[in-house]
Order: structure tokens, then sequence, then C-alpha cells
């Protein structure tokens, strides 16, 4: 099938042998080697030589294709994209894609999804699905701006590099789908922070884990957490490395503290955005105990309340506590929180138990009255 398809600043067409170069450099890159179908590192021309002559032949083949993304002006190869995995009794099939080093960041991926989604659901597929490993953001915003909505997770769906398995997030677009970007219920924050000049949030990530390991292992720590265990190292990677995918799908919003004066990160605090439908959040923190009782939490709590009512469609922020936890609650007054409920065992206790938790609420117009309280 000889076609070109046009999308904004890209133009998707046939492979040529002399594409060869390109392809190899393009895909002798740690982010293809980790995230495509095995490739061999390094890929080399021979590799190439090879993807070009018989790769790119057996994809049609199986009824799939397999596009350059190049630049309409100057024809140079900036990545490559396509389809296969075809099953057409379901019309469906399941895109793939990769940018060169060199042209990433500027668009060049959505634009070649958007156009060849729109291509192939216009010409007869019912469904493309778009998998994705959980710790590579920069696919999952490139699914989203591409009109692809998150179905869920396929467990164990990948074999590994390492012999284990990998867990893919699936997203997928319909024919009937407009393809327009899918709305984020938890945006990414303005300029990439919050800030009051005293404390600095930023989003929590992979390179966060070791400090994360010591703030989770503080027995004070994991013995207010949800359930009440002492985390392992790759519970803790998991959920750092986790943590920019959560994000993007809405459910939550994980940050660091950060001493601004020197950098340093301090605690963390994160939005767990429940009940999306009634508009409810709640909000947990942790600080290192070098940096307790600075109102340094506080702060923090502020300012992600005023973060959410601003720019997210939460009414409701909640926070829990155990009924013994006299400085969370205090921090949670002095950010503007109001107790509200006292809930007989609600929360998985140490050993089997259950025990109280007392809940705080802040609504927006509690900030708009009372007014933000950001000295602390
Ligand atoms: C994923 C990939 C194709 C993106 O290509 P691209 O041309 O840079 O994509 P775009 O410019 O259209 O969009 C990239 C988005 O990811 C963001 N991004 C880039 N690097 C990121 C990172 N390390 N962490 C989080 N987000 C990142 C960009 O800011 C942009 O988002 P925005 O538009 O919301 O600001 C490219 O990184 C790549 O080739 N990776 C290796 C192969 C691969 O992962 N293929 C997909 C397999 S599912």
């Amino acid at each position: 099938m000889t076609v070109e398809i046009t999308g904004i600043g890209v133009r998707l067409r046939a492979y040529r042998p002399d594409d060869v170069e390109a392809v190899a450099a393009g895909y002798d890159d740690p982010l293809c080697f980790r995230f495509l179908p095995p490739l061999p590192s390094p890929f080399t021309v021979a590799h190439a030589e090879r993807f070009l002559s018989e790769g790119v032949t057996s994809v049609f083949a199986d009824g799939g294709v397999v596009y350059a993304i190049a630049d309409p002006e100057t024809d140079e190869v900036l990545g490559g994209i396509g389809f296969d995995k075809v099953v057409p009794s379901r019309g469906q099939a399941e895109i793939g894609y990769w940018v060169a080093s060199w042209a990433r960041g500027r668009g060049v991926a959505t634009a070649a999804v958007r156009a060849l989604s729109a291509h192939a659901l216009g010409a007869g597929l019912a469904r493309l699905e778009l998998l994705t490993h959980w710790d590579n953001p920069a696919s999952q915003r490139v699914a989203l701006a591409a009109g692809y909505q998150r179905e869920g997770v396929r467990r164990e769906a990948l074999p590994g590099r390492d012999g284990g398995r990998e867990d893919l997030v699936a997203f997928t677009r319909l024919a009937g789908d407009s393809g327009e970007p899918i709305p984020r219920l938890l945006p990414d924050l303005p300029g990439g922070e919050l800030g009051d000049g005293v404390v600095t949030l930023r989003p929590l990530g992979p390179e966060d884990t070791p400090f994360t390991l010591t703030l989770r292992g503080l027995p004070e720590v994991w013995q207010t957490s949800v359930p009440p265990i002492p985390p392992t190292l790759a519970e803790i990677r998991q959920r750092c490395s986790r943590a920019p995918a959560h994000w993007l799908a809405g459910t939550r919003a994980e940050m660091v503290i950060v001493d601004a004066a020197t950098g340093t990160p301090a605690g963390e605090i994160a939005l767990f955005y429940q009940e999306p439908v009634t508009g409810q959040a709640m909000i947990g923190y942790s600080m290192l105990p070098a940096f307790r009782g600075r109102g340094l939490a506080t702060r923090a709590a502020q300012l992600v309340a005023l973060w959410a009512f601003a720019e997210t469609d939460v009414a409701r922020l909640i926070a829990g506590t155990l009924p013994t936890n006299v400085g969370s609650q205090r921090v949670l007054e002095k950010a503007g929180f109001h107790r509200e409920a006292y809930l007989k065992s609600r929360l998985p206790g140490p050993d089997g138990t259950r025990v109280d938790d007392v809940e705080f609420v802040l609504l927006a117009e509690d900030l708009l009255t009372e007014g933000p309280r950001l000295d602390g």
C-alpha cells in the first residue's frame, strides 16, 4: 500500500532504502531500547537494513502498515509509525511509534499519531489500541493529546528483557471518537511547580526513590499509611516511577515538598482524586523529622488546596488523621480545614485491627471567605 498521509508538521511516507542511516541513528537510542519491542543494542546500520528490507514487508504482509515520519519541507526522517497486531474480525489494531532524539519534544509524535489514527479509523478500522509502559509519560501524553482515552492496565502484558513480565497501560481511540485531546482531571502544575518562597512543590518522579524510601520507612509515617505496613524498596520504586502516569490518569497528584532555601526534599504531599463524580479529593502528607515544626506542611497543604480549587473541579478537599495525631490535626486547622466527622473503625490498623479516623474538610468558599494563610 503506497500512501502519503499529512499531519501538522509531518508527512507519513513509505520507507526508502536511503533512510537506512537515519533509521539506524534513530533506533540506536536508550528510550527506543527501553520502550519499543525488543531492539538490539547497539542498533547498527546492518540492523536498519534488515528492518527496511524484511521488517517493513512482514508488517504489511500481516495486514499492518509502517511509515517513516518525514519533515514535509526537507523530507528528513524524524521517526517512524505504524499499526500491527490487526484483528480483522474486531476491526482492531495496535499503533506504535518512535521519534528520533533530535526531533523530540516539538509535537512530532502527537501530529503523526493524530494523522495515522484519523486515516486508519476513517478507512474502516473500528478501534486502535495504544499500549505504553507505566514509566513512559511522554508517550502517555502523546496518547491523550491524540484523542486516545485511557482504558486500564494490561497486567503482565509484555515479556521484559530480564525474563519477567511488565504491565502496560492501555489507551484506545474509536472510529466514533472526536480525536480531540482528552481533557485532564488533574492538569500539570503551572510552570511545573507550586511555591510560596518558603516551600516548593514539584511532581514526584522516579528520581525520588531514595528520598521516598527514607521518608516512608519511618515508623510514624508507615504506621499512619494505608495499609500500615513498612514498604519494600520495590514498592517505593514502583510508586515513584508510576507517579507521573497516575497524575496523567487524573487519579493522584503526588508531590515532593522541597525546602526552598536549600533545595532539599523535606517531605511529600499528595492529592488523591477519589471521587471526581462528586468533586471530592483527599490530601495526605508526611515530613522528614528535621523539617517538622516549621510550618512547611501547612504551607504545602495550602498550596495544594489553592491549586486544586483554581485548576481542577475539586469542590471538597478532605483529610483524615488518627485521633491521636494531634500534630497533623494542627496542620489542617492552620491550613484552614474544619473538623467535620469522627469515623469509627474507618481504616485498617496494625495486626488486623481497625482504627478510627478524624476527618477534616476544606471548601473553596472557606478559602475565599477566610483567605489563604500562607504565613502559616
Ligand atoms: C514517546 C515519543 C514518541 C514522543 O515523541 P515526541 O515527538 O517528543 O512527542 P510530542 O512532542 O508529540 O509529545 C511529547 C510529550 O511528552 C512530554 N515529555 C517529553 N519527555 C518527557 C518526559 N521525560 N517525561 C514526561 N513527559 C515528557 C512533552 O512535554 C510532550 O507533552 P506536552 O505536549 O503535554 O508538553 C518519543 O519520546 C520516543 O520516541 N520515545 C521512544 C519510543 C517510544 O517510547 N515509543 C512509544 C511506545 S508506546
